[in-house]
């Protein structure tokens, strides 16, 4: 059995745990479904279930990591003689690349619009520019597959230099740049004319606009967002410290992704509505609709690169997390080395993620399901991966994992949160699973 690393320091923990939570969902995401979904009503929501069901999912997938030390299926072979719940660990690895695969698309579009902003090409277009723009890009195939390979080379590279000295360094310099570089945006969005519109929007709820399929939506955006259901956080628990105490780990992670998340809403919105913009636009608010809108305010030139910038340092300590639930099971299960693995893990994801770029090219036969890849992995994984996931590690914990184990993992060894785990565990036992199931009865229209 090889060495294995833990986090240098509890700063460095947040770093790696926070870098993983805050990415593309609370950027890219979070304002255009929150935009979707009729705003403030869907942001209380929202804040709810990553409070009273994603903190103790999180929670649990730390204990069974912390315990195990070992990669996602390792960890539930080591944990319990009863193999069907290696199942979760598959169901773990699957989605880490086809969550990586899509994600690396994305993170690979801000590396263009980075080199755009630079240049100075988004100066003077209209919408409909910047809209061929965009699509010709995408449509080309072969440039974002470009740019999707050389961000999934540079995260093999940084994850290759370890756990602490690759994925922890550079999250405790880019997390901290990346929440200054939000909050300068942030200010000089409040300068804007649509500010008040944006406050009002998303925190002013309209009950009237929620119903079963919001509720849904707010649980898939708080999972995929914090991370959770696949095995991020049982990986990234396998090298947190024994006595550290993970409810305050977990809880700072939760109020930093949700603080995030409201404050890039609060960047991006006033410039929407400044300009009349519907905030219903979709997936592609950020991509089309921003630099249209940086190009017309003062300071534009600026703002664009600081943003797209900011996109891709959100992204890459998250892809971190994805990439290391590869990295660690083709370490530990295969006894490779680490530049090795991540030489399997760049050929493999390269692969299924150029064929995400490639399916969106108008015609391309790359379809699952009657859809192209990309949608279709930008679905899946929120919407059923991640909760069913997070259903069965919920379900393991609260009725199937050892008790003591359990207790003195939430614990710390007794040394933290004893008063609040009978708490916690009724949560997971009862509250958690249930919400969950109840939820997926209402996505199939059962309910
Ligand atoms: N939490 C990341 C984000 O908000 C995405 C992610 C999902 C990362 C699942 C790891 C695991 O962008």
């Amino acid at each position: 059995m090889k060495e294995r690393s833990t986090f240098g320091s509890r700063f460095g923990a947040i770093a790696v745990v926070g870098g993983s939570a805050v990415g593309l969902g609370n950027i890219w995401k979070f304002p255009y479904v929150a935009g979707q979904n009729g705003g403030a009503a869907f942001v209380i929501i929202y804040v709810a279930i990553s409070f009273l069901i994603s903190i103790p999912v999180m929670l649990s997938e730390f204990s069974i990591g912390r315990h195990s030390r070992r990669n996602v299926l390792g960890a539930f072979r080591s944990i319990t003689p009863q193999r069907g719940w290696q199942g979760v660990g598959w169901l773990s690895l699957i989605a880490a690349f086809v969550i990586l695969s899509f994600y690396s698309v994305i993170s690979g579009w801000s590396i263009e619009f980075i080199k755009e902003s630079v240049v100075g090409g988004f100066a003077g277009r209209t919408p409909a520019e910047v809209q061929t723009f965009f699509t010709d890009f995408v449509s080309s195939g072969w440039r974002p597959v470009i740019y999707t390979l050389l961000f999934v080379a540079l995260n093999c590279v940084i994850v290759g230099l370890g756990v602490e000295k690759g994925i922890e360094r550079y999250s405790k310099i880019l997390m901290p740049l990346l929440a200054l570089l939000l909050v300068g945006l942030a200010v000089r969005s409040a300068f804007l004319s649509g500010f008040g519109q944006s406050v009002d929007f998303l925190f002013r709820p309209d009950w009237s606009k929620i119903n079963g399929s919001v509720v849904v939506q707010a649980l898939g955006q708080s999972f995929f967002s914090m991370s959770i259901g696949m095995g991020a956080m049982i990986t990234y628990g396998s090298y947190l410290n024994s006595r550290e105490n993970m409810f305050r780990i977990a809880a700072t992670v939760a109020v930093t992704d949700v603080v995030i998340a409201v404050v890039a809403g609060l960047a991006i919105f006033p410039a929407v509505f400044t300009f009349g913009i519907n905030p219903t636009s979709g997936p592609d608010l950020v991509f089309l609709t921003l630099p249209t809108l940086f190009a017309q305010i003062g300071g534009g030139y600026l703002i664009s690169i600081v943003f797209f910038l900011l996109l891709l340092f959100a992204a890459i300590t998250s892809s971190f997390s994805m990439l290391e639930v590869i990295v660690a099971y083709l370490v530990e299960e295969f006894d490779l080395t680490r530049f090795k693995a991540n030489v399997v893990a760049f050929l493999s994801v390269g692969l299924l993620s150029s064929l995400c770029a490639l399916s969106q090219v108008p015609g391309s036969k790359i379809r699952l399901f009657g859809s192209n890849l990309f949608d279709l992995f930008d679905y899946v994984s929120s919407n059923l991966m991640l909760p069913l996931g997070g259903l069965a590690i919920v379900i393991f914990v609260g009725w199937f994992m050892d008790r003591k184990i359990r207790r003195d993992q939430f614990t710390s060894y007794g040394t933290s949160g004893v008063a609040i785990y009978p708490f916690v565990v009724a949560m997971i036992k009862f509250v958690v699973p249930v919400a969950i199931i109840v939820m997926f009865l209402s996505l199939i229209k059962v309910i």
